[in-house]
């Protein structure tokens, strides 16, 4: 049922606020305050994970793995433990050589996908019979707790999304956000990496960010409706982001070219002077995450240089951030939070300009050409 929308992407895209709200109620304790001597993160998972953990690595395909990007970035950034992530299909065949103490984390938000599935079963089979150090430490983190991952593997985040018919994923890609922000503080708390004020920070930052999505959607559809308009003859995009938000860049560069078939490229920001910028003129937009925080500036000065070869150049940016208004000939504006919350925030503005570029093509958005919901071939 679309519930009234046009499509169910739609429809997921404005599912994200409660679906954020009730995955940060599912892992986070409620009555946790800054002052609770307690870990605010209740995920449920063994101790053996937890025991003497050395790295992480994680394996994942498409959306999925641009959320195991983020989560790579908040394990490091946060807790402090060396993070791989791999293409699945690329792990497969060429894995990390055998690291001792490792969890291995499979990201699938249908617990369906061929290559994540024969990622991990490798990487299972290959831990069998060494020595404790070396045993199999495996979690998946899916929509689908009844899918072949859930069976294959014994511990689990169910990422509480709700069922995703939209072949672009939306609302499963925010709720593998917020299990990463939740695995990664949970990790924080026991290895001491944070002061209890960031901690309480973070903690506060992330209760907020339901009603911060709410005001993204409230605000941002009409103009970003309008705005599509512009891009009807568009063949090429460039997506531009740093830091946590290089993934998000990523994103919007594959839900672009998903449903709407253009060509569309992310980078991280600070890599186009080396070769991609050759490919911009006025024909070819670029969409940059310029928030507040470590990487503002070099994004602010990375899209200038785009600007200067005539691209339309469109900033997902703090409300009311005059410094970027000057640079930006369209803003896409999000609440400022703590760079490291934003991407949960990024996010929606460029699936919305996803979703509207293709609507106004008059494309099968749910059921976009070549694709299924879940790719279950190596
Ligand atoms: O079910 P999975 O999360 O394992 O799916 C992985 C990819 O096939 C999937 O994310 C694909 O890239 C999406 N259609 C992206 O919107």
């Amino acid at each position: 049922e679309k519930q009234g929308f046009k499509h169910f992407m739609l429809k997921e895209i404005y599912e994200q606020p409660g679906v954020v709200r009730a995955s940060l109620e599912a892992y986070l304790d409620s009555e946790w305050t800054p002052d609770s001597p307690s870990n605010p993160v209740r995920l449920g998972l063994p101790d053996r994970f937890y025991e003497e953990l050395e790295h992480i690595q994680i394996v994942a395909c498409g959306t999925s793995w641009h959320a195991g990007l983020v989560g790579c970035y908040l394990l490091e950034q946060l807790a402090e433990i060396p993070t791989q992530v791999h293409y699945a299909s690329e792990f497969r065949y060429a894995p990390t050589p055998l690291m001792p103490n490792t969890l291995t984390i499979g990201v699938t938000q249908s617990g369906e996908t061929a290559d994540t599935l024969s990622a991990l079963e490798m990487e299972k089979r290959r831990r069998l019979d060494r020595e404790p150090k070396f045993a199999a430490r495996m979690l998946g983190i899916t929509n689908r707790t009844d899918s072949t991952l859930g069976h294959m593997v014994s511990d689990l985040i169910d990422t509480r999304a709700g069922i995703e018919i939209g072949v672009a994923a939306t609302k499963t890609f925010s709720a593998q956000l917020v299990a990463f922000y939740c695995l990664a503080l949970d990790l924080a708390v026991r290895r001491r990496t944070l002061t209890p004020e960031r901690l309480g920070a973070i903690v506060e930052g992330l209760r907020q960010l339901p009603a911060q999505i709410e005001a993204i959607l409230e605000v941002q559809e009409r103009y970003i409706g309008e705005l599509s308009h512009q891009f009807a003859e568009t063949q090429d995009f460039i997506f531009l982001g740093r830091g946590i938000n290089y993934p998000i860049a990523l994103e919007g560069a594959l839900k672009l070219k998903e449903i709407s078939y253009i060509h569309a490229e992310g980078y991280p920001a600070g890599e186009m002077k080396h070769g991609p910028i050759a490919l911009l003129d006025a024909k070819v937009p670029v969409v940059a995450i310029a928030v507040p925080g470590l990487v503002y500036e070099k994004v602010l000065s990375n899209a200038q240089e785009a600007k200067a070869r005539d691209a339309q150049l469109i900033g997902v940016t703090a409300m009311n951030d005059d410094h970027a208004a000057e640079v930006f000939d369209d803003q896409l504006p999000i609440p400022t939070v703590d760079e490291l919350l934003s991407p949960l925030l990024t996010v929606i503005p460029v699936q919305f300009l996803a979703y509207h570029i293709a609507a106004h093509r008059g494309l099968d958005v749910d059921q976009p050409r070549n694709l299924a919901k879940s790719v279950t071939v190596e």
